[in-house]
């Protein structure tokens, strides 16, 4: 059911962790199914990542697409960042099987809201980048469990 980098990055998850002082931080939630996704960037002067971490409450899908989506926007600009689909994510994981495809989503999201939260911290507008409706960084946590 699943590729063989699905189930490396699944079970060898890279990039796992937070960053202290983060340059942004973006948390997103899947409604239907509650799994949450969170990725810390350290963008330095010239606008590029050095650094990004993750930490996935959610499906073995969506703990693969964070880690990949961590590698290959690692080293990058803000605007390349951006690029970066879902679709880009599956494919980089050699595809994921139809039922899965929206936990992709969260992965492209949470990059998304941490570089929107990047830009608000800095005062700057990202061309091309909207807020995702996703975006749960400003909720309170849930006092109920
Ligand atoms: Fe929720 Fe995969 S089932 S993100």
């Amino acid at each position: 059911m699943y590729s063989e980098k699905v189930m490396d990055h699944f079970t060898n998850p890279r990039n796992v962790g937070e960053i202290e002082n983060a340059s942004g931080v973006g948390t997103v939630g899947n409604a239907k199914c509650g799994d949450i996704m969170r990725i810390y960037l350290d963008i330095d002067e010239a606008g590029i990542i050095n650094d990004v971490k993750f930490k996935t409450f959610g499906c073995g899908a969506a703990v693969a697409t964070s880690s990949m989506a961590t590698e290959l926007v690692k080293g990058k600009n803000i605007n390349e960042a951006l690029k970066i689909t879902n679709k880009a994510v599956m494919d980089a994981l050699d595809g994921l099987p139809p039922v899965k495809v929206h936990c992709s989503l969260l992965a492209e999201e949470a990059i998304h809201a941490a570089l929107w939260d990047y830009a608000e911290k800095h005062g700057i507008v990202i061309d091309g980048l909207e807020k995702p409706k996703s975006d749960i960084s400003e909720e309170e946590p849930s006092e109920e469990y």
